[in-house]
């Protein structure tokens, strides 16, 4: 029997909202329709995300982007089957929206609630795409705020095999691109200035790459860009390109060697990106190219959902659904997770 569910995310400075359709056992859920606010320019005034104004902004996109939703997909609100959002981790305020507005759908329509963990939603987005993964994988995950290597099984078995000490990648494009004097998200403008510029131009380090684990780091990396925009003085503008491009190149170097460890360590053929950074172009041809030569598919989710949206919150509760892990609510006392660890909801670990 398929049932239509309705996934919102909120957790950072995107409204997302979709609807997915579950179908028979062993097929992948159907993405029906998905719409996206992204705050972006909102926040760019001052460097960065400021969250009581991504909380009030969602309030605002939620329930105009549900109504876009529900009619590009030619459904009503009646016909939805279960509610999910969101649960963490991410900015309090703005997961308490998401998780209000769905508790309050869920109870007016009398359906269950589910909280879906953002990074799950990363995790599977790539079975949004036309060629989805099949299980089991290692999973590179790349965000704004987490870098972790996982080892994927199946819906709700993660295990960790490495993360960041310090700092995410996402945190390392946006913080060097903030010295470089770019906007806000760092990311996507420092990878633009890097194809203009010289990747061996700056020797930057490596951190942790001959560590021996799956570990990583990337606050020294930050130090190091500082340090050599510092030296450059007046002269860092005709240089950037090359110092962005220099700081590009490092992130991905330590990204690709990590992830051909982990295969190393756990015998596994496959690989799947997901998470913000999974967008960098220069990181997509360095570890196909690597993986291609061992012959190991690497999976993406489609470029645009590699950042938040709905798709991903609605696909992992329908996967989860479908799995038989889905344990939905229907008191609808809903609390939030700012912290949580992906591993802590792996059904390996129950
Ligand atoms: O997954 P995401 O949208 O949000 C979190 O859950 O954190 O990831 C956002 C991160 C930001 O750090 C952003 O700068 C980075 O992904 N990002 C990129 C690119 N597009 C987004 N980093 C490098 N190259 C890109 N093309
Ligand atoms: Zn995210």
């Amino acid at each position: 029997m398929s049932e239509l569910i309705l996934g919102i995310e909120s957790s950072c400075d995107e409204t997302g909202v979709a609807l997915v359709r579950t179908s028979a056992p062993g097929r992948t859920p159907e993405l029906l329709a998905h719409a996206l606010h992204s705050q972006i320019e909102m926040h760019q005034a001052y460097g960065g995300v400021v969250p009581e104004l991504a909380s009030r902004d969602h309030i605002r996109r939620v329930l105009p982007l549900t109504r876009h939703v529900l009619q590009q997909a030619s459904c009503t609100l009646a016909q939805v089957d279960l509610v999910a959002y969101t649960r963490g981790p991410g900015l309090a305020g703005a997961l308490l929206v998401g998780a209000g507005v769905a508790c309050a759908l869920a109870a007016a329509l009398d359906r269950p609630v589910l909280g879906v963990h953002h990074l799950e939603g990363h995790l599977l987005s790539p079975f949004l795409s036309a060629d989805p993964p099949q299980f089991p994988f290692v999973a590179l995950l790349v965000s704004g705020g987490h870098t972790q290597l996982m080892r994927v099984d199946g819906v709700g078995r993660y295990e960790l095999l490495g993360e960041t000490i310090d700092d995410a990648a996402g945190e390392a494009f946006d913080k060097s691109a903030k010295l470089l004097g770019l906007g806000y998200p760092g990311g996507p403008a420092l990878a633009r200035l890097a194809e203009k510029g010289d990747e061996r131009a700056f020797k930057l380090p490596r951190p942790l790459l001959h560590s021996g684990d799956l570990d990583f780091s990337f606050a020294g990396l930050k130090t190091a860009v500082l340090t050599q925009a510092r030296k450059l003085g007046a002269q860092l503008p005709e240089r950037s390109a090359d110092l962005a491009a220099s700081t590009q190149a490092a992130i991905v170097e330590v990204l690709v060697r990590k992830t051909l460890k982990a295969l190393d360590a756990t015998g596994l053929q496959r690989v799947v990106v997901a998470g913000g950074v999974g967008a960098n172009r220069q990181l997509r041809t360095q570890l196909d190219a690597a993986c291609a030569q061992r012959g190991v598919r690497v999976h993406y989710p489609e470029l645009h959902l590699c950042t938040d949206n709905g798709a991903m919150i609605a696909m992992a509760a329908a996967m989860r659904v479908q799995a038989g892990l889905a344990q939905p609510q229907r008191d609808y006392q809903f609390d939030v997770k700012p912290r949580w660890a992906l591993d802590a909801i792996s059904a390996s670990n129950h």
